[in-house]
């Protein structure tokens, strides 16, 4: 760590970025991680704020150096990492990179448990910013916390900033110790695959079971600025034809459809989740850039109070869930169904601010606004997600004395 920059201070919003595991898998090169940096700055996405740009699995050489020192794949990354990373810093970005909490990464490569100074220092002389830490290869007897303290301790004694993601997929409550390990966002589920459900026998979790999931944890007293719960990167905007698609045993027929775009990220940003683009950024459409860079949605994530959404009221076809803001709170009504529905919520059974007797309300997906006396509702499509940002108009009276 730099001197004196307490750990809290490296996230105090959620990370957002891009990485490359949803997009490109195992297949992932120099050329694509390069190509993703351009199209970040092209695009928008990096004035939005999504600023990492984070190499997943699968860049590594088979074997290290002789001093336990990992080496990018001569093949796939023959530049090297301070190369790559030069090159995404010209573009006013962060580089991130990978490894594993075990002897290997989950896809078999060089990973770093027993060789956490070493791997650390060679990350800050790399020049990375961010690294995701993974759950794979053999443990050696050892729990979670001591083989994730271990790298926490490496990176905090390294001088240079560098933002600890733990993807521990929530198997040993990290929103406990995650924190404490020095780490700025944890994984609390699974993985999430580029489809709504998925059953049972398959891999990963659909973009509805992973609300499920997060609903159940019932975790948000974890989540503050600078520590985050992360239900997982982004698959908005993905399909069949994605590269973790393709590469895990997971049935996917068609691509996630713009209503479940939205509701995926609309869910997001209300949990106030890490916002890490999973999407080939050279082949994005115009409705998934208008999703993922909705500045409304995106003022609901990166809120500075930093809480996590709470669900209000749950059914089989129609939930309310609301997230308490620094000016109101945002509200979610979320048609589970098949069918467009009503769903109809008031302020009262939300986390809105209740002091006042008149609320602003301003529709996340089409910028609209007017007032209400407390109901809120919506004619929802199937599958599909109402956001309000609600606002008590004498604001300073409700904050007093809510
Ligand atoms: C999983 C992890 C994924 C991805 C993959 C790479 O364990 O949850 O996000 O990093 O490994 O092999």
């Amino acid at each position: 760590m730099a001197d004196g920059v307490p750990n809290s201070a490296l996230a105090p919003a959620p990370p957002m970025g891009w990485n490359s595991w949803n997009a490109h898998s195992c297949a992932v090169t120099e050329t694509d991680i390069r190509a993703a940096a351009d199209a970040l700055v092209e695009t928008g996405l990096r004035d939005a704020g999504y600023e990492y740009v984070v190499v997943d699995d699968c860049w590594m050489a088979e074997e290290t150096d002789d001093d336990g020192r990992l080496r990018a794949d001569p093949e796939t990354f023959p530049s090297g990492m301070a190369a790559l990373a030069d090159y995404v810093h010209d573009r006013a970005l962060k580089f991130g990179l990978y490894s594993s909490a075990g002897s290997h990464t989950c896809q078999g490569y060089q990973a770093s448990l027993g060789r956490e100074r070493v791997h650390a220092e060679q990350l800050a002389d790399w020049g990375v910013d961010f690294l995701k830490y993974d759950n794979c290869g053999d443990h050696r007897g050892r729990d979670a916390v001591s083989r994730y303290a271990a790298m926490g301790d490496a990176l905090a004694a390294v001088d240079r900033d560098i933002v600890y993601s733990i993807c521990e997929w929530g198997e040993s409550d990290p929103w406990e110790w995650g924190r404490n390990v020095g780490g700025q966002l944890w994984r609390v589920t699974d993985d999430a695959v580029a489809k709504w459900h998925t059953d049972r026998d398959e891999f990963g979790l659909g973009i509805a079971d992973i609300v499920d999931r997060v609903a159940e944890l019932d975790i948000p007293a974890a989540q503050a600025p600078g520590g985050w719960s992360d239900p997982d990167m982004l698959q908005v905007g993905n399909g069949p034809e994605s590269g973790q698609s393709r590469h895990e045993p997971t049935d996917i027929r068609r691509p996630l459809t713009a209503a479940e775009n939205r509701t995926h990220f609309a869910f997001w940003c209300l949990l106030g989740a890490p916002l890490f683009v999973g999407t080939d950024l050279t082949d994005i459409s115009r409705t998934v850039l208008d999703i993922l860079t909705n500045e409304h949605l995106l003022a609901i994530d990166q809120d500075p109070l930093g809480l996590q959404g709470t669900p209000d009221r749950r059914d089989p076809t129609r939930e309310v869930w609301s997230k308490r803001l620094h000016d109101g709170a945002a509200v979610a009504l979320w048609n589970r169904g098949e069918d467009p529905t009503d769903v109809h919520a008031h302020v009262d059974e939300t986390s809105v601010p209740t002091a006042g007797d008149r609320y602003s309300v301003l529709d996340g997906w089409t910028g609209e606004q007017w007032e209400t006396l407390g109901e809120l509702s919506a004619t929802v499509e199937p599958r599909g997600t109402a956001v309000f940002r609600v606002t008590p108009l004498d604001y300073s009276a409700a904050s007093s004395t809510s």
